[in-house]
């Protein structure tokens, strides 16, 4: 009697999993909204300018790059005047954001 719940929890706990491993993935389009909002009137709507005449140009970098750069200016390891932005973005964000800017400048 006891082990009829077997196969539900089974089912249960994979459809868990496969939900985190959906949230885990970039979501492009969220990335691309939340640029726009956040990112563009430094960066530039592409992300074709240096942002203050400072920043590297964004468009094209690498997604671990782009990821790591926002961890190191979220943390104080890098001191800049998108910090406070970027301070309060979460890691999906960071992810969705990496994954959009990726795509721009090819
Ligand atoms: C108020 C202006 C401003 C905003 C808003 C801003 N940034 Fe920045 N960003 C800068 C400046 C200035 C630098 C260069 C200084 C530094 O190293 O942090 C920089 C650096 C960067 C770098 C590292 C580039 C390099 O030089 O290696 C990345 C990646 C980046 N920003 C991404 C973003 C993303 C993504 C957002 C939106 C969530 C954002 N920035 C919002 C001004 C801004």
């Amino acid at each position: 009697m006891r082990f009829h719940f077997f196969p539900s929890l089974c089912a249960i706990t994979l459809a868990l999993l496969t939900a985190q491993s959906a949230v885990a993935e970039a979501d492009i389009a969220k990335g691309k909204r939340q640029y726009q909002q956040l990112c563009a009137m430094c960066h530039g709507r592409n992300a074709e300018k240096q942002a203050f005449d400072t920043s590297a140009v964004i468009a094209g970098m690498a997604e671990s790059d782009i990821v790591t750069a926002l961890e190191k200016r979220k943390n104080g390891e890098i001191e800049g005047a998108g910090n406070t932005v970027k301070a309060r973005l979460s890691e999906q964000d960071r992810q969705n954001l990496a994954a959009y800017i990726a795509t721009l400048g090819e």
